[in-house]
């Protein structure tokens, strides 16, 4: 049987999680599930590890969910290792969010100077975790959930040295599901094609004949249906014009980008009465663990569809379940580039269309992109580099680079009072600046 280890276990996500692995029995033999977490995530962890055992013990299936504070111990001949866990906890996103709005700046989870720190915290982290991997499961597979998902995937890949990584998001998934109910089609007749990095890619949808059928979909966007926003991203509408002539339907978080100044003063205003977003997923995740802790309960409840990354086990359990039984199925999924986006380096991590099976992602060649995406992805991908360098090192510099390049951090002394106002907020989960 299989040993899947979860990093971060203490997540509102966990349930979900199980309940992927609950549906995939059948091809998935799990026999241990490992909920690794810290001292300041016990009380959420142990909640968690009683709701998952709950949940397996109901499904009928003999697996035994362990709780560990150790992460060596649960590490030891795993083959799967997921990871979700958030260093700093919701305080820290809060100041990332917090911070850069004070200053009129967007202040989001994985966008603008917030995700750059999240880096920042992250990124020491999951190399520690994959050097300890190296030692106590070298055959293992790394499945990466832990956001900036793309940039995390790449330090893995790049200076960890770990190739058996896989990056994972919702997005795509959600997308997905939600845009053949908008067209009314049967879900498996439609071929899509994803190009770009986490959180800023576009696609293009075709039917079984192989019509193409983005315009359809942009129509249905335009026309206010639900062709899969994650929650926590507002409903600015994108300028038609832009998306039609592009005629490549743009992920929920182009919106930060295409319609900047709307989304700035919605989070200002958020900012200004009920919160930020980290704000308000502390009153969501409070509700969850109540919930949670009922010995009654077991299976996932509705109320975790109000958060952003709802259905990341759709993603997650199925990348593990193709991998095992090299199933060639396709999934958006961060993985090196290879050629896939000939004008970004080969060993860039990028989100694209993929068949999944035993030798990990294969990523699907887009070729050539037009003017403006081509110039999105290689100055964000200037930006991620920048960020990861900095992540690595603590270069004062090359922070302030990674911040210049950032689109939504407009340059100057208050991008430099950003900078050290976050340095300082997170002084505790950042040894190397
Ligand atoms: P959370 O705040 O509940 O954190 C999860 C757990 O991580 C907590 O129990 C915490 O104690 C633990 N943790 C913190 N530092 C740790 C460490 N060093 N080692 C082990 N555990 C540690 O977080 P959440 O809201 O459930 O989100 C979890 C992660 O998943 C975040 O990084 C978030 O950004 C990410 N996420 C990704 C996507 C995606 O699409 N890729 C979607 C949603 C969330
Ligand atoms: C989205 C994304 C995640 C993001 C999250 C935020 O859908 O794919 O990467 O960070 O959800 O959700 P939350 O509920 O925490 O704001
Ligand atoms: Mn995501």
């Amino acid at each position: 049987g299989l040993k899947i280890v979860t990093i971060g276990g203490g997540s509102s996500y966990t349930p979900e999680l199980m309940e992927g692995f609950i549906k995939r029995y059948n091809e998935l033999p799990i026999k241990e599930i490992w909920l690794v977490d810290i001292e300041q995530g016990k009380e959420k962890v142990n909640i968690d590890a009683k709701m998952s055992q709950r949940m397996w013990d109901a499904a009928g299936y003999d697996v035994k969910v362990h709780v560990t504070f150790d992460r060596r111990e649960a590490l030891k001949d795993a083959d799967f290792v997921t990871t979700q866990f958030r260093v700093g906890l919701l305080e820290a996103r809060i100041k990332d969010e917090r911070i850069p709005l004070s200053y009129g700046m967007l202040g989001q989870e994985t966008n603008g100077a917030g995700g750059i720190f999240k880096a920042f915290r992250t990124i020491p982290v999951i190399l520690d975790i994959v050097e300890d991997m190296k030692e106590l499961c070298p055959n293992a597979w790394l499945i990466n959930f832990t956001n900036p998902s793309g940039m995390v995937t790449e330090a893995v890949i790049k200076y960890g040295k770990w190739e058996r990584c896989i990056g994972l998001c919702n997005v795509p998934t959600i997308a997905m599901m939600k845009e053949p109910i908008a067209l009314n089609v049967d879900p498996n007749e439609l071929i899509y094609q994803f190009v770009g990095l986490n959180h800023f890619h576009w696609h293009k949808v075709y039917d079984k004949d192989g019509n193409e059928l983005t315009s359809k979909v942009i129509d249905a966007m335009l026309d206010g249906k639900d062709v899969g926003l994650p929650a926590n991203i507002n409903n600015v509408p994108f300028f038609g014009e832009q998306i039609r002539e592009m005629n490549m339907i743009p992920c929920g978080y182009h919106r930060y980008y295409y319609r900047q100044q709307e989304m700035l003063e919605h989070s200002l205003m958020e900012y200004e009465t009920i919160g930020t977003r980290g704000q308000q997923v502390k009153e969501t995740e409070n509700k969850l663990f109540e919930l949670y802790k009922n010995p009654n309960l077991d299976h996932k409840p509705e109320e975790l569809s109000k958060r952003g990354g709802a259905y990341y086990s759709d993603a997650a359990c199925e990348c593990i379940n193709a991998i095992y039984n090299n199933k060639q199925t396709h999934m958006v999924v961060s993985t090196k580039n290879r050629g896939a986006i000939p004008e970004l380096p080969e060993d860039s991590i990028v989100e694209v269309s993929c068949y999944i099976g035993a030798k990990g992602a294969m990523p699907v060649a887009w070729g050539k992109l037009p003017s403006a995406q081509r110039g999105w992805l290689q100055c964000m991908k200037a930006m991620e580099e920048c960020t990861i360098q900095a992540a690595v090192t603590g270069n004062y510099g090359l922070a302030l680079e990674a911040f210049t390049l950032n689109e939504l951090i407009p340059s100057g002394e208050n991008a430099k009072r950003v900078l050290d106002e976050l340095l300082i907020a997170h002084k505790n989960y950042l040894p190397q600046f």
